[in-house]
């Protein structure tokens, strides 16, 4: 996309990511973080975006991240919280208090699995939630809210 500035966004992923490739692959898939990231980044590029990847196990480190990326002068966020979908109101309260437009991503489609795993405290606050698509969540996800974004 050449004449339009690069829009910045930011792709937080929770505790136990970076276990992808090993972690449950039956479930998660076999490709690795870092392979999804660097996907990632050349799908950013298609669409006029700039990717800032951060991964935490930390609930804090994710909160700091959030905040970061709005000094950074991120427009948007591709959110997949993992376990802290379902606890951390100190993620939902921190995307909600920058005002930063996010979509929720999951590799697994939660609503088939456990009942703790079908309440999300982000949901209410993203522009949209996608899952069970496995690493095509994030470039979905990527996707649509590049577009969002372009159109708001
Ligand atoms: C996950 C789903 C969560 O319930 C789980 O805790 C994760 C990963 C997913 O991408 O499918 O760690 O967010």
């Amino acid at each position: 996309m050449s004449g339009q500035s690069l829009i910045r966004i930011l792709v937080l992923h929770g505790p136990n990511l970076n276990l992808l490739g090993m972690r449950e692959p039956e479930i998660y898939g076999s490709a690795t973080l870092e392979e999804l990231d660097a996907q990632l980044v050349v799908q950013a590029r298609s669409v006029g975006a700039e990717l800032q990847t951060v991964q935490s196990n930390h609930e804090g480190e994710l909160v700091d991240a959030v905040h970061s990326a709005a000094l950074w002068g991120a427009r948007g966020a591709v959110v997949n919280a993992a376990a802290y979908t379902h606890t951390s109101i100190a993620l939902r309260d921190a995307l909600a208090g920058v005002g930063l437009p996010f979509v929720e991503v999951h590799l697994s489609n939660v609503h088939s699995r456990e009942p703790f795993r079908h309440r999300s405290l982000l949901a209410e606050h993203a522009v949209g939630v996608i899952q069970g698509f496995g690493a095509d969540s994030y470039r979905l996800g990527l996707l649509g809210l590049a577009s969002y974004l372009r159109a708001s």
